[in-house]
């Protein structure tokens, strides 16, 4: 199983080029399952999430070609299977984003349920819920959703938690209903919108992208598109408060910065330096940082992607901070691991007390999922000695060869096999 070692200490400095977003990538790769004509999106980012994308819709019957590294026409000229199975649905459950689209266009579809993950259950009832209000005749069996119907009909459908992918699968089923949706309760992650604005380019009838209530006219067919995938702001923020942890000055290239801002506005009440011009954010690390509460809620709050990073920073800072997760159940399983290398962190229920000032030291600690995987490479970026990090497959779900933009900038990381 491969690893990634880092020597602490080393400061960074130089340019970081932020990837497409990868949880924009992945709707909009399942978009394509919406119509026969070929989809091109560009700025498409290479890690692993999108390769098992591109598996489980190749098993459907579509054909992906990159034209460039980062390229993809995706077309699906004619279903071959409307089976999601359990081996391919379990190593990455937006695979269920194929849901809605398999049943808007053709009826029917046989998606494996996710199961749960390590943060936490992930239920997928309100996707449900909405089918069923869009007309879908849902069965749940051996483990797989069974969802058919001759013609999805528009509803109006109100969703009681703000769910990402949820609001991504009812607006793809909604999108070839017959009449008129109204989802209510949408999420604003910016990931939705560029679903959404893939969707028009793409031929469909949407109001109100970017707000809680989008309106959708049904349309028979939609046809070809190209689109450019927004940055990635988990990504990027990953970058910078390794900047501010450990930054000499660091350029984080190529990201929006609007979409940023709920970090943004707490890195700056934490003493970092920040500078914003056009796509590029410039932090320079070395400043005391001050303790500083965060609370994650969906956006444009505080991104529970970035919870698990954000602690580690705190870690630094003088003084005691406070972590509450309100998203996911269990979502705090980087502490154990931080607390190996000499974190005071301790978990109080929903919330983490983060005694700050604490000088991390290098050991051999376990990744558990994507982002916290994230904030052991950032602890072992300021520890004293040696940090490995185990089971760094996590990483690769979500970050583009991590280790190679982080030594480009002077870290010093590798990855290693097996010992
Ligand atoms: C998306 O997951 C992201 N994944 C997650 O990113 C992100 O952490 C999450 O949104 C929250 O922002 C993708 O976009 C591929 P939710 P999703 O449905 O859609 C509850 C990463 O690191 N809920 O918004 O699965 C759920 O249990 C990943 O890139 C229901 O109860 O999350 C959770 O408490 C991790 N019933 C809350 O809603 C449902 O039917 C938000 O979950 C659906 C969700």
């Amino acid at each position: 199983m491969k690893k990634v070692k880092i020597v602490g200490g080393a400061p960074l400095e130089g340019k970081v080029e932020i990837a497409g977003a990868k949880n924009a990538a992945l709707p909009c790769l399942a978009a394509a399952l919406l119509t026969d004509e070929p989809i091109t999106l560009h700025n498409i980012p290479q890690v692993t999430d999108v390769s098992t994308t591109l598996k489980l819709l190749g098993h459907l019957g579509a054909t992906a070609t990159f034209s460039s590294p980062r390229t993809i026409e995706v077309s699906l000229p004619k279903i071959k299977s409307y089976i999601a199975p359990y081996e391919m649905v379990k190593t990455m459950r937006a695979s269920v984003l194929v849901l809605g689209p398999l049943l808007s266009r053709h009826g029917y579809a046989l998606v494996s349920l996710p199961g749960g993950c390590a943060i936490g259950a992930r239920p997928i009832d309100l996707h449900l819920e909405g089918l069923s209000k869009l007309g879908a005749r849902i069965e749940l069996k051996h483990g797989y959703v069974e969802a058919s119907c001759r013609r999805l009909k528009g509803a109006e459908i109100y969703m009681d938690t703000v769910t990402v992918t949820g609001t991504e699968n009812l607006l793809m089923a909604s999108i070839r209903a017959e009449g008129d949706t109204v989802l209510k309760n949408c999420a604003l992650e910016p990931e939705v919108t560029d679903l959404a604005n893939l969707l028009v380019k793409m031929g469909a009838q949407i109001e109100g992208i970017g707000t809680s209530i989008l309106k959708v006219r049904g349309v028979d067919r939609l046809h070809s598109a190209a689109h450019t995938i927004i940055p990635d702001r988990i990504e990027a923020g990953t970058y910078i408060m390794a900047g501010a942890l450990s930054g000499r000055e660091l350029e984080i290239e190529g990201c929006n910065p609007q979409h940023l801002v709920a970090l943004t506005d707490k890195l700056l009440q934490a003493g970092a330096n920040l500078r914003v011009e056009g796509d590029s954010i410039w932090v320079r690390g070395g400043n005391k940082l001050n303790p500083v509460d965060v609370k994650t809620s969906p956006y444009p709050g505080f991104p529970t992607d970035m919870q698990a990073q954000f602690m580690t920073l705190m870690t630094q800072a003088e003084g005691v901070s406070i972590i509450t997760e309100t998203i996911f159940e269990n979502r705090f399983l980087h502490v154990a691991e931080l607390d190996r290398m000499g974190a005071r962190i301790k978990i109080d229920n929903h919330s983490a007390v983060i005694m700050g000032g604490t000088r991390l030291s290098g050991a051999r600690v376990m990744a558990t999922d994507l982002r916290a995987s994230a904030s052991l490479i950032l602890g072992g970026l300021v520890a004293s000695g040696e940090t490995v990090v185990e089971r760094v497959y996590h990483l690769d779900r979500g970050y583009e060869r991590i280790e190679e933009k982080l030594k480009k900038v002077g870290a010093k990381i590798e990855r290693i096999d097996d010992d």
